[in-house]
């Protein structure tokens, strides 16, 4: 679906967010700038989190109180899965936690096989955004 604006996302993230389930992991694919921390944010709003969300690029992993705990995680720092072991990484994925994942790709084939894949395209100012379940 096409978003046209951050408040579509914001839109479009609360109304999401009962779809998840505890545990749950959330993929977000996309370049830089695509927004996929602006519909982290978004989704997090839904998950009942009141505190600022921000882009976790740096700290590689933040922590949240939602309905459920929250992690959102940043990979684009990581050289690789050894680095994911010690940010306590896997710790987050296997807890009972909502995950949220940015650059997923950095773990190739280690990915957990159930999780949402949300991918975000740029489309001129507008964002395209496809959404599925893996399971
Ligand atoms: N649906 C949207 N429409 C237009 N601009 C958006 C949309 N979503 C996010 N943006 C803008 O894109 C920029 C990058 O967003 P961000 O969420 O930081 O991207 P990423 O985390 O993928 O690097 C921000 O300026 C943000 O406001
Ligand atoms: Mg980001």
């Amino acid at each position: 679906m096409l978003l046209n604006s951050v408040s579509s996302t914001k839109r479009w993230g609360k109304a999401f967010a009962p779809e998840l389930k505890p545990g749950q992991l959330v993929c977000l694919y996309g370049p830089l700038g695509a927004g996929k921390t602006t519909l982290v944010q978004s989704i997090a709003r839904g998950l009942g989190v009141e505190e600022p969300v921000t882009s976790p690029t740096y700290a590689l992993i933040n922590q949240y109180r939602g309905r459920t705990p929250v992690f959102h995680l940043d990979l684009y720092r990581i050289s690789g899965p050894q680095e994911f072991e010690q940010m306590g990484g896997w710790e987050a994925l296997n807890s009972s936690a909502i995950c949220f994942l940015e650059w997923p790709e950095r773990l190739e084939g280690e990915l957990p096989a159930v999780r949402w894949d949300l991918r975000l395209e740029l489309a001129g100012r507008a964002r395209r955004l496809s959404v599925e379940f893996q399971h």
